[in-house]
């Protein structure tokens, strides 16, 4: 996911095209927009953690772009491209360093496993957006 404020500031076009010049390739894509409800449901592993509340509200805040990529080790070479959740502490080069705001507002999502990106592309997308 390309987060709301990364989408607001104009970002979207840069980071899908260093994505895709990193060897990903898209098998989705959607533009949409997250209620309170969907976000509360996409992010609800984190249910317990103190700022649940405000990342629900944050990521219901504005439109969003959806993807699924395709690649050798994706999830791992993925979360290598965005870096570290908070962008003080992502590696130079990486999507987070490059575009992130906060910890919070950190500019992209990327699922932590192969079983939660099934997940989570079932999420967005059906079967026939699928290629
Ligand atoms: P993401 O990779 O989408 O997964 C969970 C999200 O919760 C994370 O990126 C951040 O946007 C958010 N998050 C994690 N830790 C914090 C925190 N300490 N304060 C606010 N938001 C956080």
């Amino acid at each position: 996911m390309i987060k709301p404020e990364a989408m607001a500031a104009g970002h979207a076009g840069k980071i899908l095209d260093l994505i895709l010049s990193k060897g990903f390739k898209l098998v989705a894509l959607k533009y949409t927009r997250l209620s309170e409800g969907e976000a509360g449901q996409f992010y609800e592993v984190h249910k317990e953690r103190p700022f649940y509340g405000e990342l629900v509200n944050y990521m219901a805040s504005g439109p969003i772009l959806a993807a699924i990529l395709e690649k050798d080790d994706a999830v791992q070479d993925f979360r290598a491209l965005i870096g570290a959740t908070d962008p003080a502490e992502a590696a130079e080069g990486t999507i987070r360093k490059r575009f992130a705001e906060s910890k919070a507002k950190n500019a992209v999502h990327g699922s932590d496993s192969d079983a939660n990106a099934a997940i989570e592309g079932a999420f967005f997308f059906s079967t026939r957006e699928q290629y």
